[in-house]
């Protein structure tokens, strides 16, 4: 009954979204986790949909599908591949099944701000990375901002050893898993709309994220505080199947890229203002915030900072430094 009524609810929603396109227009169903409003790639998404269906009407057609309606991330490149969905954004993390470079981005206390997250994604490294699951029959398009990610947790966390022997949820990403196991925190994978029942439930204990993402799923209402540790990036592929890309008209192909890379652009230029909107409303929504000293920040780099040494050799170590080079 259940996946009945899930079926049905999905079917309403395919409908209603697919009532703005008309016959003839070419469908890009764009799937994501997030909601839209408020959040970076909620907000980009939208825009991109905005664009293409007034500037392309007639030609092309984008249906967001948001808040995991379509697809979860672990469900959304395989969909994609089988023609099922044309575009998707998944966080960075997301990726390392098809590439281990992308395992870069999970590297904590790697960037220390998003300018430099954004000047390595823009240099050469950056944009190989781009066409770097070619093979595998993925095109990546853009990266889009969100943030720097926090840690929270059902009790204070100043130390790291504040978290040792609580469970956390993490991205199904070998790199966060390790990073969170130099903690002693318990690392359970699970999909990020799971994850705030999960929270209430206390089937996990704490979690890291973006302020956006703190604030968007509420997860500050069911943890003690959030810690602002900024000690790691999640940001965003932008992605299509090179099937779906070759199949389109050149002419068609570029104008819809020239709307990516405008939506790209201005909305990766307000990612700053995005996420310190969503810190203050998890401020103003009665959420716990803790700021760390240096010291205190300093023990989580000592903690978690030896775990480079055990993904150096399949990221690659010029992939490494050219991100180091990009934040100093
Ligand atoms: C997560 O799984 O926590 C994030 O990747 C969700 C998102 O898309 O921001």
């Amino acid at each position: 009954l259940t996946t009945a009524a899930t079926a049905m609810a999905l079917t309403v929603t395919a409908q209603a979204a697919f009532a703005s396109c008309e016959d003839g227009e070419i469908v890009v169903k764009f799937a994501h986790v997030t909601n839209t409003d408020r959040h970076p790639k909620g907000i980009a998404a939208s825009l991109f949909q905005e664009r293409v269906n007034e500037e392309m009407n007639g030609t092309m057609c984008v249906e967001v599908f948001p808040n995991s309606t379509l697809y979860n991330d672990d469900q959304v490149l395989e969909a994609m591949l089988q023609g099922d969905v044309q575009m998707a954004a998944p966080s960075l993390s997301k990726f390392e099944p098809f590439t281990k470079v992308f395992q870069v981005f999970d590297l904590p206390f790697l960037f220390p701000n998003i300018e430099a997250v954004d000047a390595f994604q823009q240099g050469p490294t950056g944009q190989e990375m781009l066409d770097s699951m070619q093979r595998r029959g993925l095109q990546g398009l853009s990266f889009w901002h969100n943030g720097l990610k926090q840690m929270s947790a059902n009790v204070p966390l100043i130390l790291p050893t504040d978290a040792a022997g609580l469970k956390f949820r993490v991205q199904p990403s070998d790199v966060i898993v390790a990073q969170m196991e130099a903690i002693d925190v318990s690392p359970q994978p699970m999909a990020f709309s799971e994850v705030y029942g999960a929270l209430q439930q206390g089937v996990v204990d704490g979690q890291e994220n973006t302020w956006s993402n703190v604030f968007g799923q509420k997860f500050f209402e069911v943890q003690d505080g959030t810690t602002e540790t900024n000690h790691g990036v999640l940001d965003y592929l932008v992605v299509t199947s090179v099937d779906f890309l070759d199949s389109l008209d050149p002419a068609v192909r570029d104008q819809m890229m020239t709307i990516l890379t405008e939506v790209t652009d201005e909305r990766n230029a307000a990612v700053g203002q995005v996420d310190a909107e969503a810190r203050q409303a998890v401020l103003d929504n009665g959420g716990v915030i803790r700021e760390l000293t240096d010291e205190q920040r300093q023990a989580w780099v000592d903690a978690m900072r030896p775990v480079w040494a055990q993904f150096a050799d399949g990221i690659g170590q010029d992939v490494i430094d050219a991100a180091m080079a990009a934040g100093s």
